[in-house]
């Protein structure tokens, strides 16, 4: 598994997601622009009902459905996406709320190339529930992370994170709802600092 970088020409940026897709459509909306140099190439989704699979059909954006289900076990499904994002030249992968855990080859493979967002400021609160388990500790602070990622889960260095204003009144949902207010521009920073970076080191 290895990939060559084309900064100089524009990143070719792949974005995986599972569900919704917001934090797709920011970046497809970001890299719209002629002053970011880089190409949303490619969105490849893990579930077949997937809502991103409607925004890349109305902006397109290829789109892959590798569904998981489909596959054995994870070096099978992970085989599948390597071969995707490779045969189109992707220099950058983009998680965007992609809930499937990858195995440590495969983020090896991609390291420094594999970016994800996470809904906490982590190291706080890896995993599931983000939200839930910053209402039940009290926190007064809560928010988002964009970071390499590593193979142990939610880990690596954080490229950037916003933070949000917990309320008294707050719900798992009213917290997710602010939060992801600010994980859109979060992402599409640190797309532009990781798009610097390779650049300036292709
Ligand atoms: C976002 O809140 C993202 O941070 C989270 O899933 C949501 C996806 O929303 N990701 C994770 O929990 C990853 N562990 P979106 O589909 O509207 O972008």
């Amino acid at each position: 598994m290895s990939q060559t970088a084309s900064a100089s020409a524009g990143l070719r940026v792949a974005v995986l997601f599972s569900g919704r897709g917001s934090n797709l459509e920011s970046l497809a909306k970001h890299m719209a622009q002629d002053s970011v140099p880089a190409e949303l190439v490619l969105g490849i989704s893990n579930r077949p009902k997937a809502g991103g699979i409607e925004i890349c059909a109305a902006r397109n954006i290829p789109c892959q459905v590798i569904d998981h289900k489909d596959f054995d076990n994870r070096a099978a499904f992970e085989a599948v996406l390597h071969e995707a994002v490779t045969e189109a030249q992707v220099d950058l992968i983009c998680c965007a709320g992609f809930m499937r855990l990858l195995t440590a080859e495969f983020v090896t493979a991609w390291h420094d190339r594999l970016i994800n967002i996470h809904p906490s400021l982590l190291p706080a609160y890896k995993g599931l529930n983000t939200h839930a388990r910053a209402l039940q500790d009290g926190v007064a602070t809560h928010g988002c992370s964009v970071h390499y990622m590593r193979p142990e889960m939610d880990d690596g260095p954080v490229i950037v994170q916003k933070q949000v204003p917990v309320l008294p009144d707050d719900t798992p949902d009213t917290l997710a709802a602010r939060v992801l207010g600010v994980e859109h521009g979060a992402y599409c920073d640190a797309l532009d600092i990781v798009i610097k970076k390779m650049a300036d080191t292709a």
